[in-house]
């Protein structure tokens, strides 16, 4: 085996199984809580990464001229651990589509990528480090972000000589400050998200932060997040900042399908199957502004955000307004979704860990 230090066992103190009387759990937003452990391993040039162990969770050294730093070679995903309603134990959702997401990225940010079996283990282990900080069921989850990166140091611009995989994890409740509530969205005129050829199809770190000023922008106006049209046309739908879309119109779902510009979420790839297999028509293809005009509901779904409702869409001073409420295909599919999560129903599609 590639792991060969002592992970979940033996951790200093065992904290790990202690009460945690220090968190709210009933106001968990989208905030860093620091947790005790997170999970370090390396792979140098040869591209085979080992030794991985868990260590505290703390301030990590880095070269000033680490290929991260300098050049922005770097990965992240985010996948959550639900506490188990009933009996003990954790459960992940779909853990090896990040793994495997994470795999395409490092090809095309030439990094070389942890295996699945690699991945999911580093995922469980750091779960199971820190399984006091995974909220009650049905108060939160334990939201994962490892990260993969080009910690060796390098000064031409060239793949780094050194990469780093890391697993830490926060306690979460909901992303938007509205909490369940729908959101409103700006659509964004004036920068792009991806351009075709880039990165937008990956979940290269340097896609998020070129969308901090416009969702700035939008925020100061009172606006949740901000949506992105395609760079070339400026017509069609792409996403979010932080999350994928979706229309409704007529029961007909439709979502911009993914041509190298769109991050291929796992959240909206369970959210098509899940649909589909409740009987609605899903289409991927391209949403353009006067479709999202004339749509019934709208929605968002990512790992942070779920599924979140969409009430009103702002272009170019125009407010299009959306149905949101329990009768919506949004909310069914919610809770199809989050049922399956959260382990209350059978997972019949075998996507739980
Ligand atoms: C996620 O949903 O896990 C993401 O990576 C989005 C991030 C901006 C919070």
């Amino acid at each position: 085996s590639v792991f060969s230090l002592p992970e979940a066992v033996g951790l200093d103190s065992d904290r790990s199984d202690e009460e945690n009387g220090e968190m709210d759990w009933d106001n968990l937003g989208f905030a860093l809580t620091p947790t005790d452990y997170m999970y370090v391993m390396k792979c140098s040039r040869d591209g085979y990464f080992t030794h991985g162990k868990l260590n505290r969770y703390g301030n990590i050294e880095l070269s000033p001229s680490a290929g991260v730093l300098n050049y922005g070679q770097g990965l992240f995903e985010g996948l959550k651990a639900y506490r188990r309603a009933k009996g003990a134990g954790f459960l992940l959702f779909r853990p090896e589509e990040n793994a495997k997401r994470m795999q395409v990225g490092a090809e095309r940010m030439c990094m070389p990528a942890p295996s699945v079996d690699q991945f999911t283990h580093a995922v469980e282990q750091t779960v199971l480090a820190n399984k006091r900080w995974v909220p009650p069921s049905g108060k939160g989850s334990l939201y994962i972000r490892p990260l993969l990166i080009g910690s060796g140091a390098i000064l031409g611009l060239a793949p780094a000589p050194e990469y780093t995989f890391l697993v830490y994890a926060a306690p979460v409740g909901t992303y938007f400050k509205e909490g369940m509530a729908p959101i409103n969205l700006l659509i964004e005129r004036e920068t792009h998200r991806a351009t075709p050829g880039g990165t937008g199809g990956v979940k290269t770190i340097a896609n998020y932060a070129p969308v901090l000023q416009a969702q700035m922008r939008a925020k100061s106006k009172g606006f949740s997040d901000v949506l992105y049209l395609d760079s070339v046309n400026k017509r069609y739908l792409e996403e979010a900042s932080s999350c994928n879309l979706f229309i409704v119109k007529g029961g007909v779902i439709s979502t911009p399908y993914t041509n190298g510009t769109i991050l291929p979420g796992i959240t909206r790839k369970s959210i098509i199957e899940l649909a589909r297999n409740n009987g609605y028509q899903v289409s991927e293809r391209l949403v353009s502004i006067d479709d999202l005009r004339e749509a019934d509901e709208v929605f968002c779904t990512g790992t942070a955000v779920v599924v979140s409702p969409v009430s009103s869409i702002t272009y170019q001073g125009h407010r299009y307004r959306y149905r949101t409420g329990e009768e919506t295909v949004s909310k069914k599919l919610y809770e199809a979704l989050t049922s399956i999560q959260m382990g209350l129903v059978e997972d019949k599609l075998g996507w739980i860990v």
